[in-house]
């Protein structure tokens, strides 16, 4: 079964107001359809006669050794998908990166004693700080490797399903890591309760000096989720941050948004090697994980296809749609005549058609 396959299973057994707040994106949605349609665009040049009986997927990220490129990208609310919710995301990821979002349904410490492999932390600056720091004291505790700050929610995005469904947490549900908070914000009535939590707890006036003061809070790395122009990631590097992720948060915030295929190679020339890019959007095959490691990332997010594996078999299911991918990339791999993940580059591709 491809990953398509699997989102109709999903779609069957998932109800109507999660399915749509799972796969849904901004406005027409046009962003969530170039973020795939654009790997697809990317071309492999193979070379042959390479001695390709021993593969090595793994790549080295901020000091530490993954045994794939694939990470698991930082979603809400799994506990909707499944009873387990992200404890069962955490086995299922094995050895892989994980990160946890801020707005999970299981408690970051939950989440970190289920996992074997790093989790990163996922954070929103909330308007009350001490409540983020307080989520960046719980991490550390807990053996969080990284925060990853995400930086392109200054406020919600246009997600029309949501609102036309009246998307919100059902009773038994929470928050795990602001317990109380969640049901107080997302009051019933019309509209998407998403919205409403984000727009009275986000703070939109956040710049450049919220990294600076998360820097100043905590010495874990620091991973800057959402950029989206060069000049943001030169701006990275100068803040301090340890890596950043080339993300439009999968076509749900602006739509219209350049799919990530295309901005990741500006901003990897733009940081000019001085700090690991992370990419994800749209990736649903091994091959794409190719064509992202191709164009200069170090490691690539998964966010619904983990989402749809979860629906359908708990654990078992993420790790066969992680396991699915890491195949596909070691296949192709092979198929490019490439033996180690890390020696992939540029070489590996055909120039790039201009967009239409
Ligand atoms: C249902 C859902 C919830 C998400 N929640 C978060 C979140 O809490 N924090 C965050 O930084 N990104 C969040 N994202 C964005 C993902 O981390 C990621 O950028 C995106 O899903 C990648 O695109 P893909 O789903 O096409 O793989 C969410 C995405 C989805 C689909």
């Amino acid at each position: 079964m491809n990953l398509d396959d699997l989102e109709t299973r999903a779609r069957e057994i998932l109800p109507r107001g999660v399915y749509d707040y799972y796969a849904g994106g901004a406005g027409d949605e046009s962003t969530v359809a170039s973020n795939r349609a654009a790997w697809r665009q990317v071309r492999f040049r193979p070379r042959v006669l390479a001695d390709v009986a021993d593969i090595d997927p793994s790549v080295e990220l901020l000091g530490v050794r993954l045994p794939s490129p694939v990470a698991v990208a930082p979603t809400a609310f799994h506990r909707l998908a499944h009873p387990e919710g992200e404890r069962a995301t955490a086995r299922g990821a094995g050895g892989r990166l994980l990160i946890a979002s801020s707005l999970s349904t299981v408690a970051i410490e939950e989440v970190v004693a289920a996992a074997s492999g790093p989790v990163w932390l996922q954070l929103y600056v909330f308007r009350d700080r001490a409540l983020s720091e307080a989520l960046v004291r719980r991490a550390e505790a807990a053996g969080c490797t990284g925060l990853c700050l995400t930086v392109d929610v200054p406020v919600a995005g246009n997600r029309e399903r949501d609102h036309r469904n009246g998307f919100r947490l059902p009773d038994d549900v929470e928050m795990a890591n602001f317990t109380g908070l969640a049901q107080a914000d997302m009051p019933g009535g019309a509209g998407s309760g998403l919205v409403h939590y984000i727009s009275s707890q986000f703070d939109p006036s956040l710049d450049w000096s919220a990294v600076s003061w998360l820097r100043g809070v905590t010495d874990l790395p620091l991973i800057l989720k959402g950029i989206q122009h060069p000049d943001d990631g030169r701006r990275a590097v100068d803040s301090g941050a340890d890596a950043v992720v080339v993300s439009n948060h999968g076509g749900r915030q602006l739509d219209g948004a350049e799919a990530t295929a295309r901005i990741l190679p500006d901003v990897v020339a733009a940081v000019e090697g001085r700090l690991p890019v992370l990419v994800d959007g749209g990736l649903r095959r091994g091959v794409d994980v190719a064509r992202a490691l191709a164009l200069g990332a170090r490691a690539v997010l998964v966010g619904r296809p983990v989402l749809w594996g979860l629906a359908t078999g708990g654990a078992d299911g993420v790790a066969a749609v992680l396991g699915g991918l890491d195949e596909g990339f070691v296949r192709t791999l092979a198929l490019l005549g490439s033996r180690r993940a890390r020696d992939l580059g540029p070489e590996a591709l055909a120039p790039l058609p201009r967009p239409v």
